[in-house]
This record gives C-alpha cells, sequence and structure tokens, in this order.
C-alpha cells in the first residue's frame, strides 16, 4: 500500500471499507469462533494501515470502525445531575433578513419604540459540548454535560483538569455569589486535536473523526488522567442558578466571568444596532478558517439582562438569542440507489445511497429524499449527478440535479413503491377528511403486522428524551428484534428474566462482553422509574412529539387516568376525544391520534403490562404555588406596563389559563385603557376586575 497521505479521499474510502471488513473477519474468528486464521503480528499490520488511513483521513472514522473497538469511551459510570436551570439550546438564522425578524419579534415583544435601538452580543459559536460548572461560596463544586437539557452527566472529576476552568473563583471572596453555575463549551483545538490522533496511531488506540468528538470522547472518560492528558479548553459564555448576577448586560457578566479566571471568546463584541451585528457576523466569518477551534456560526444575544429576563423563553431556546449558522457546505457525487426506509408510523422515506464525498470535514453516503413528491418535483434518478448539502447536524439534502450530466438513453424517471417494502402491505397516501388535500407522505397500512414499524416505534422508545437506556441503542434494539428476543417495549423489561440462558446467549453476541451484559441489565433496572411526559412522549404515538406529550401528561397527570379516560370512552364515545379537543394547544389530528392509539386493544395490552412493571411518575405541575396557577385570565384593552405577548407568556408560566373571551368562569379581567365590550361583560357576570398595576402586583411583578 502506498503512503495514505498519497491517497484519494475516493481510494482511502475504498481501501477503508476493506481493510474494516478484513479485520472484522478476523476478530470474529477470533474471538467468537475461537479460530484464528492470521497470527497477531499480521493482525497488527493491518490494523496499523486501517489506523494510518484515518489519521490522514479522519473523516473516514466511524462508529463500527474497528479501530474503535479499542479502549471505547465508557458510556456508563457517570452519576446522573439534575439542571436546576435547564440547559437550553438556540434558535437558527440562515441569512440576515432571519437576524432582522429576530429583531422584529424581539421589539413587538418588548414593545420598544422606534427611537431606542437594540443592542446584542455578538459570540462566536464554538462547535464542542456544553458544560454547567457549579461554583458555591466561590469553589467549584460540581460539573456536568449538558444530557437532554434537563438532566446531564457528573464530570465534575475530569472537568477539574481543565486548565480553563478555576477551581477557585478569583478576586474579593466577599463579592462573590453564594451560588453561581458557569456555562460554557468545552472544545479541543484543531492543532491539539492533529497530535491527539498522531499520539493516538502510534499506541494503537482510537483515531477521532473531528476535534468536537475528540473533545467528547476525552471527556467523558471514567479515568481522569486521561483527560487530563487531553488538552481540553473551555470558553464560558452563560450562566444557570446563580444566586446574584454580576452585571446588568451580557457582555459586564462576561467581563466578571474574565476577572473570575475564566477565558471568554475575544471575538466576542457588543453592538449597538442590528446592523453592527450583521456587520460582525461578516467579520467573525472571515476569520474562522484562520482560528485554531472549530466555530459553526455566531450566537447573538439581547445585551440587556432585564429585557432577556422579560423575553424569557419559548419551549427549548431562549426568545432573547438566534445562533446565526453558517451557510451549509456543498459537494457533488453520484446517486446510487434509493432506497425505501419505513418509519414508526409507517411512513415511507426515499432515501439515496450516494458515492462516498467528503462534505464539509464529513464523509456522507446518505441523503434524504423527504417524500415522493420531491422525487418527481426534482427528478431525481438513479445514476443522476447530484449536488448534496449539509448543514451541522441536519441529514445531507440533495439541492440540485445536474440533468446534462444524465445518460437519455438509460436513465428512467424512479417509480415510487405503492406497498411497503417490508411488510408488503399497501401504502397509501391519505386524504384529510376536512381539507380534501392528499397527505404528501405514503404510509404502510401494515400497522402492528409491520415489522419496521414495531421495530421503529421501539427505537424511539429508547431513545434520548425517552427511555434514554444506556446499552441499548438503535442497534442493539435491531439485533434484539431480529433475535426475537424483543418484540414490544414490555420484553426489554423481561428481558434479564425471559430466559435463565438469556446472559449466556447475549454475551455470545458481537460486541456484548459479560460486563456490557450487566451494565445492560443495570441500565434497564434504572430506568424502571420515568415521569409521565417522558413515558407519553416514548409510546411514539404519531404527531405527539415532548411539547404534546407534556400537555398530556398536565392534563391528565396520572397514567391511570388516561387509560381509564379511554376506557370510558367505551362507554360514551365521543366524551374523551371533545376532552382531548379542549386542552389547549392539541388540535383534530393529534387527538385523532392519541384517541386511536389508547383505544387500541393490543396497546392497551402492552400499557397494562408496562403498568405492572414500572413506575410511572404523576405529573408535578409547576408553580402551583403561584396564586394564579389554574385561574383563568383575560387581558383586555390597551396594555402599558407589559405587551400583549409578555402578559400572555408570564401569565401562562404561573400556571395560569389565558383566554380571549369572558365567561362565568373567567377569573380575572386585567382591563387596560380603553377596554370595551369585555370589561362591561365582566361586570355583568361579576367577574374580578383588576388593573394592570394590580394584576402585577398580585402575581408579584
Ligand atoms: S448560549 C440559553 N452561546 O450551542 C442559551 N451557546 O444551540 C444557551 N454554543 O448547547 C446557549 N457557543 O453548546 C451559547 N456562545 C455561545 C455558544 C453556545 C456554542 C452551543 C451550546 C448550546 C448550543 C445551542
Amino acid at each position: 500500500m502506498q503512503d495514505a497521505s498519497n491517497l484519494s479521499l475516493e481510494e482511502a474510502a475504498e481501501e477503508h471499507r476493506e481493510l474494516s471488513e478484513t479485520l472484522k473477519a478476523l476478530s470474529a474468528a477470533y474471538y467468537q469462533e475461537d479460530a484464528p486464521r492470521v497470527d497477531d503480528a499480521e493482525y497488527d499490520v493491518l490494523f496499523r494501515k486501517l489506523q494510518e488511513i484515518e489519521v490522514a483521513f479522519p473523516e473516514l472514522v466511524s462508529d463500527e470502525s474497528p479501530t474503535q473497538r479499542v479502549g471505547a469511551a465508557p458510556a456508563k459510570g457517570f452519576g446522573k445531575v439534575r439542571h436546576s436551570v435547564p440547559m437550553l439550546s438556540l434558535d437558527n438564522a440562515f441569512n440576515s433578513e432571519d437576524l432582522r425578524e429576530f429583531e422584529g419579534r424581539v421589539r413587538r415583544f418588548l414593545g420598544l419604540p422606534h427611537t431606542e435601538d437594540v443592542a446584542f452580543f455578538a459570540e462566536p459559536k464554538i462547535d464542542g459540548l456544553s458544560a454547567s460548572l457549579r461554583y458555591e461560596n466561590a469553589r467549584f463544586v460540581q460539573g456536568a454535560t449538558r444530557g437532554d437539557g434537563q438532566e446531564g452527566e457528573d464530570i465534575t472529576e475530569n472537568l477539574k483538569t481543565l486548565q480553563d476552568l478555576p477551581l477557585r473563583l478569583k478576586g474579593d471572596k466577599n463579592l462573590h455569589p453564594d451560588v453561581f453555575e458557569v456555562r460554557g463549551e468545552v472544545y479541543m483545538s484543531i492543532s491539539d486535536f492533529q497530535i491527539l490522533n498522531e499520539n493516538q496511531a502510534k499506541a494503537g488506540q482510537k483515531i477521532f473523526a473531528n476535534p468536537r468528538n475528540a473533545a467528547a470522547g476525552s471527556l467523558r472518560q471514567l479515568d481522569k488522567k486521561i483527560t487530563a492528558s487531553r488538552k481540553l479548553r473551555l470558553f464560558a459564555y452563560a450562566w444557570g442558578d446563580a444566586s446574584e448576577v454580576p452585571g446588568l448586560t451580557q457582555s459586564e457578566v462576561l467581563e466578571q466571568f474574565s476577572q473570575w479566571g475564566f477565558s471568554v471568546n475575544p471575538l466576542s463584541k457588543v453592538c449597538h444596532n442590528m446592523e453592527e451585528a450583521i456587520d460582525a457576523y461578516r467579520k467573525i466569518e472571515e476569520l474562522r478558517a484562520t482560528l485554531d477551534y472549530d466555530i459553526d456560526g455566531v450566537v447573538f444575544k439581547v445585551n440587556r439582562l432585564d429585557w432577556q429576563s422579560r423575553l424569557g423563553f419559548v419551549s427549548r431556546s431562549p426568545r432573547w438569542a438566534i445562533a446565526h449558522k453558517f451557510p451549509a457546505e456543498k459537494a457533488t457525487t453520484l446517486v446510487k440507489d434509493i432506497e425505501i426506509q419505513v418509519g414508526r408510523t409507517g411512513a415511507l422515506t426515499p432515501v439515496a445511497r450516494l458515492a462516498p464525498v467528503s462534505v464539509g470535514g464529513v464523509v456522507v453516503s446518505n441523503a434524504t429524499l423527504h417524500n415522493e413528491e420531491e422525487i418527481e418535483r426534482k427528478d431525481i434518478r438513479i445514476g443522476d449527478t447530484v449536488v448534496i448539502q449539509r448543514a451541522g447536524d441536519v441529514i445531507p439534502q440533495v439541492v440540485e440535479v445536474q440533468v446534462d450530466k444524465r445518460d437519455e438513453s438509460t436513465s428512467e424517471p424512479f417509480q415510487y413503491p405503492t406497498v411497503c417494502p417490508v411488510c408488503g402491505s399497501h401504502a397509501v397516501r391519505e386524504v384529510n377528511a376536512l381539507s380534501g388535500k392528499v397527505d404528501v407522505v405514503r404510509r404502510c397500512t401494515g400497522g402492528l403486522i409491520c415489522d419496521a414499524q414495531a421495530m421503529e416505534r421501539l427505537k424511539h422508545f429508547v431513545s434520548r428524551n425517552a427511555f434514554d437506556i444506556d446499552g441499548l441503542g438503535a442497534k442493539q434494539i435491531e439485533l434484539f428484534f431480529t433475535l426475537g428476543w424483543v418484540k414490544s417495549p414490555v420484553d426489554i423489561f423481561a428481558l434479564e428474566e425471559a430466559d435463565k440462558t438469556r446472559l449466556q446467549k447475549i454475551k455470545n453476541l458481537e460486541g456484548f462482553g459479560e460486563k456490557a451484559v450487566k451494565n445492560l441489565f443495570e441500565a434497564i433496572n434504572q430506568r424502571r422509574e420515568i415521569e409521565l411526559d417522558r413515558f407519553i412522549f416514548a409510546l411514539g404515538i404519531r404527531h405527539v412529539g415532548q411539547g404534546n406529550a407534556r400537555l398530556l401528561a398536565k392534563n391528565y397527570l396520572t397514567l391511570e387516568n388516561l387509560l381509564n379516560a379511554f376506557s370510558a370512552e367505551q362507554a360514551d364515545p365521543g366524551k374523551v376525544y371533545v376532552d382531548l379537543l379542549n386542552i389547549d394547544g392539541i388540535g383534530a389530528a393529534v387527538a385523532d391520534a392519541v384517541k386511536e392509539f389508547f383505544t387500541e386493544e393490543k396497546n392497551r395490552e402492552i400499557l397494562k403490562a408496562l403498568q405492572n412493571q414500572l413506575v410511572v411518575i404523576d405529573f408535578e405541575a409547576p408553580s402551583n404555588d403561584s396564586p394564579v396557577a389554574g385561574k383563568t385570565v383575560v387581558f383586555t384593552g390597551s396594555l402599558e406596563l407589559m405587551t400583549r405577548a409578555e402578559a400572555k407568556v408570564k401569565a401562562e408560566g404561573l400556571g395560569a389559563k389565558v383566554s380571549g373571551s369572558v365567561s362565568a368562569k373567567t377569573d380575572y379581567v386585567v382591563a387596560g385603557a380603553k377596554a370595551g365590550s369585555k370589561l362591561k361583560k365582566a361586570e355583568d357576570l361579576g367577574v374580578a376586575v383588576v388593573t394592570e398595576q394590580e394584576w402585577l402586583d398580585l402575581i408579584g411583578g
């Protein structure tokens, strides 16, 4: 073989695939069949060749590569930490127009006059892993990963090895807040990443695909000596729980972070208005290639903290910040095949299998084609040359077909299947009863008899925001499903008891050792307690994502209530449907899907069995100690102390229901200037009428 760095990407990819296959076969012969085919030295030579390729082309490293099996990062063993203030994500902007709209939303929400400028703080968006660092009386006491935003892993000891992390805050001890959580990004510089990969190869250890993966793998090491030997760094940019906030603006707080001994990104700056912010984005984008760390965009935060707190949050991201991502990277490649995948809800999704191509440092060999109409509209065919793009973590997409490169004599339009490729049932495009519109998605009608649907449901059940069982991911589900061991969620929790020889059987599977099996059973047992909203989400009901799962949990409070509601349904058809529609935020499509799921006999059997295996924790309504929790309020007239949107969000945050019309069920009418008919109706009905100020006094400002 020639020197790996002289190979083209295609040659390297080819060589990489062949070597991986050979090494996998050799290791199976050695470990599983007890019949070594080569001696250790020969195996070593091949293994090193594979490593050389991966050092020269880190983008070829995948989870399946034989090099990744060496000293694989332990996923287990860290304690869990609940974040007292959730770690959120950011809304995205892709161009200056999106940024201007963001500014418009901020202005409208705050009700700002045109004469008032909004200052933004611009910070590079660091491509690493976020961490929360808790300080009590200026001492670093606990550090955690983001996890799912609500709960992360305790990585205190690992974080202590970072040079950029002060174990004690600098400065006057008497001025430090009692409690303060600094949040920031842990990352590895590009040069340290390259050195690490070279050293890893020399030591016969795993090669990392990019600095981000290297940082993640280095931080989540049970042996903190390994973390210490990898050069990890940290930029501080936000905070969580805080007994006191040291400043009135984002920039002042970050200035204080510097004085406490943290690194704050030097390119961060105050922009006095949106035009300056757009300019800051361009400057940072120009500098991107010269930086020794990866960034994937620029984050803009409303600089004034009083405005940040008024703006608050929408579901999982703050209203006061946005990330302007750098444009997606593009590449040209060949469509080798179009495959149809069947999802959890039966949706048929076409996927293009591509000749591997590097896009922004990652090898791409698949792209989503979305649906049948998309293929027709773009006329994507097998054999076509296409331009694909990849942005951040999103699945690559086909943006253009190069029709002039097509061989018209052999090329044919793609024929979309009308039967499910997995179970053979009819696949149809449903017609919406109300609008008469044909759904863009073709669905398998096989329901529970379709193995693809059953397996995807199971993968969803164990996924990160659902049961999140360590060591039981999509790959293991596929394996256990194919073996017939796990066909429904109930089987997961019976896996250990199912038969005494199971442990032995799992141990014999590729990728499982004695310890892995023990850990798996432990991880399953740890998840026998689960919050109701997570549980509902895990069921994988069509249209029920995390938001709707939470709404259902909030409304029904216990699993018992939920199940009872639908058994009562058999006696009183229609009632539960109306109840569902009465939940603010639940529409007809969701109500239909929920009703269908909970009345289906097979599902009810599974739910009852799960009830015996698990403890589903009742929903705990937040802020029920607020004086307006559970009350219905109507805002009318023109408000002067807050905008309508702000008033609504605030009231709902305190557990009140905001309604548009006054009835006998209304608890309060908040009347601003020039209130008209609603005020009159409230007076007629004897509903309590309060002024804006009285309302603010009631809810505590
Ligand atoms: S602020 C409530 N600032 O981006 C706002 N995040 O998409 C919390 N990130 O999970 C985040 N650089 O890992 C913020 N300067 C920056 C950032 C940044 C990188 C990451 C962070 C977060 C993700 C959100």
